[in-house]
């Protein structure tokens, strides 16, 4: 079976694969990422995906030469090595190697590349409801930028697992939703209204929620972008979340509280069907 990734300019097994210690993302978490899904020769959202770590990249001052169709190129080389059908892309650019130091003023280090591929089972555009939890966004101040920096968020989904749930729910200092640990979050209000927190710097500017919100809009859902509460939430029609690894799963219990008597909604389900079929044409 075939394990092949793309590091530092170089395609190498597993085993031939080797970070550097004085790397920066391992030492400071001074790298960006993003997660493409990919099925049967068909990448959800690919271009947006790129776009969002050039974005991530200069928010970071991370100066990187690599073009959208050369990044194109190493994937679908690593996808046709790893005889890969379904899976994902990781790719993660890091700032570079240089001896610790907390200030990168003036080093004149190269970004390190690294692509992995992990192969899924077929994906299922039928989905089971699932549970989540609520806790307070204690992440740092700019979430909007997509680092490698996560332990907040690694924390929030542990707990959430430990808890039998799929996802942890930020809450932030004023009783507002944010977002999930991985996840952009969604409810259909009473008013049949879909609700999901406007781009205000406090959650991720996520790729599968542009693409929903537009195919919703598409399909007459009147979709407005705003801040709601943990009780908005918990009265919720619907709750469902976006990812590009989740795509949209419906969330039929927070805490304590059942979502529409624990049941998946049709609006959720509809708007995963969506996705999958804006792809497939
Ligand atoms: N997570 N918010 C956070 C904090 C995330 O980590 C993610 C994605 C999202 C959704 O963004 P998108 O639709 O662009 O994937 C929102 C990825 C999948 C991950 O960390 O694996």
């Amino acid at each position: 079976m075939p394990n092949i990734i793309y590091i530092n300019g170089k395609y190498a097994s597993y085993e031939d694969s080797k970070i550097h210690v004085n790397d920066r993302g391992y030492h400071f978490g001074d790298a960006v990422y993003e997660v493409i899904v990919f099925n049967n020769k068909i990448f959800y959202d690919f271009d947006g995906h790129i776009q969002r770590l050039f974005n991530s990249l200069k928010s970071l001052e991370i100066n990187f030469s690599f073009s959208m169709s050369s990044l194109k190129l190493i994937i679908k080389n690593l996808i046709k090595m790893n005889r890969a059908i379904v899976g994902s892309v990781y790719i993660q650019v890091s700032r570079g190697i240089s001896e610790r130091n907390h200030s990168y003023y003036g080093l004149n280090i190269k970004p390190i590349l690294t692509i992995i591929i992990t192969k899924k089972s077929n994906i299922d555009i039928n989905v089971k409801g699932v549970r989540a939890i609520t806790l307070d966004d204690n992440r740092w101040s700019r979430p909007d930028i997509k680092t490698t920096q996560l332990l907040p968020n690694v924390m929030a989904k542990t707990k959430a697992v430990k808890n039998g749930a799929y996802e942890s729910i930020f809450i932030d200092s004023d009783g507002y939703v944010t977002e999930g640990s991985s996840s952009n979050i969604w409810i259909l209000n009473n008013d049949n209204k879909l609700i999901t927190r406007n781009l205000d710097g406090k959650i991720l500017s996520g790729i599968t929620r542009n693409s929903i919100s537009s195919f919703a809009k598409e399909n007459n859902i009147n979709v407005v972008e705003k801040r709601f509460t943990r009780d908005e939430l918990f009265e919720a029609n619907e709750v469902f979340l976006t990812s590009a690894s989740s795509f949209v799963i419906p969330i039929i219990q927070i805490d304590n509280h059942k979502i529409n008597e624990g049941l998946v909604g049709n609006i959720s389900l509809n708007l995963r069907k969506l996705y999958f079929d804006n792809f497939k044409s």
